[in-house]
């Protein structure tokens, strides 16, 4: 065994605890961001009330953690919790309120339907990812993140992770309904969202009465015109599962691109602070969900060797530095939900760590499957 491969080891087994210790405490609870390194919970209620509340877009994440150490394991009680879990969000399927549905339904039922190959979960996935469908608007090419659909024209780079679930239905069914909506979604994020130095805008807002842009902006990040490092983190797997499925070279050249950027501006450690462009740097928290998820965004390359480096250094750095100690809820530490109101700064974020798991997962086990 190689030391990279003891390094994943040791993580995967770090989680595995982790998520063992949490199946117990949790119930049918979701956790969301740590503050003081406890676990915040979201019970998934009232989600149709008060669809923006914190929280209610992570709660397929730790369904998908289940899957995965269910998956390492082989041990049922990860298994019958998955269920349980899905069970209580499996009526969102129907939802179109947000784009949302992606990060709700891939991790937890389309890899539940790859752990168990369950027609179940793959029905309630398809019916997710039609749902998503509807929030597609062709005067725009894109697939809207907020506000009601076919009326809002504002569009965000998270949108490209919650494409993995047209992807997945795409790859199930054939039907070229969710192909093509993915990659229109993807061209237009590529010519709105890419500037040219490789980093990213937040959100862009268009008129759907012309097509045209009203504006640019962040939610999230330091500044209109910065690159909010979570933002490229999910453009960077967008992109490379983009290319995976599309073979597309424009999409391959686009990662190329958002990687450089990526690599040009972060620490030796490769772990970003939380915006490439705060001011503060580095005294300043840094995010390593980013990490997790563009790490687990290049191991989708399986031709490109240059990605697959990139990747392992990345996960061997997140792995040496980041794990959470002692009593942390978290698997790792160091992640940053929202710097701009102080939420989940420099705490454990359940998105990084499904990331993370999903990462170790690839390197030590798909690969070789
Ligand atoms: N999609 C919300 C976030 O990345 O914080």
């Amino acid at each position: 065994m190689s030391n990279r491969e003891k390094v994943y080891k040791f993580a995967l087994e770090h989680a595995l605890k982790k998520i063992e210790k949490n199946m117990k405490e949790l119930r049918d609870s979701f956790p969301f961001v740590t503050v003081n390194g406890k676990w915040e919970i979201c019970k998934d209620e009232d989600w149709d009330l008060n669809i923006f509340r914190d929280g209610y877009w992570c709660n397929g994440f730790w369904i998908g953690m289940l899957w995965l150490g269910y998956k390492v394991r082989k041990d049922t009680k990860y298994k019958r919790k998955a269920y349980e879990l899905c069970k209580i969000i499996e009526p969102r399927k129907n939802s179109n309120k947000t784009h949302d549905l992606g990060f709700l339904f891939h991790p937890s039922f389309c890899v539940g339907y790859e752990v168990t190959k369950d027609e179940y979960l793959k029905n309630i996935a398809l019916t997710a990812a039609d749902s998503l469908l509807s929030r597609f608007n062709d005067k725009i090419n894109a697939i809207t993140a907020l506000g009601e659909p076919q009326k809002s024209g504002l569009t965000a780079i998270d949108t490209m992770m919650n494409l993995p679930l047209l992807w997945w239905a795409y790859e199930k069914t054939g039907s070229k309904r969710y192909y093509d909506v993915a990659c229109k979604h993807a061209f237009t994020t590529m010519q709105y969202f890419v500037r040219k130095d490789g980093s990213t805008y937040h959100i862009v807002e268009f008129d759907l009465d012309n097509g045209g842009i009203k504006k640019k902006y962040t939610l999230q990040g330091y500044n209109d015109e910065s690159c909010w490092s979570r933002g490229q983190a999910w453009a960077i797997y967008g992109f490379a599962l983009a290319y995976k499925y599309a073979k597309k070279k424009e999409f391959l050249r686009t990662v190329e691109k958002l990687v450089d950027y990526y690599i040009a501006n972060c620490p030796p450690d490769y772990v970003p602070y939380w915006d490439f462009n705060d001011p503060e740097i580095p005294n300043t928290a840094r995010d390593s969900s980013a990490a997790a998820i563009t790490a687990g965004g290049l191991l989708e390359f399986s031709e490109e060797k240059k990605f697959g480096d990139i990747a392992s250094d990345i996960l061997d750095s997140v792995c040496k530095g980041y794990l959470t100690e002692g009593g942390g809820d978290g698997v790792l530490k160091h992640g940053c939900f929202n710097k701009l109101e102080g939420k989940g700064v420099d705490e454990s974020l359940i998105w990084g760590d499904y990331y993370f798991i999903e990462a170790l997962s690839k390197v030590l086990y798909s690969r070789k499957e």
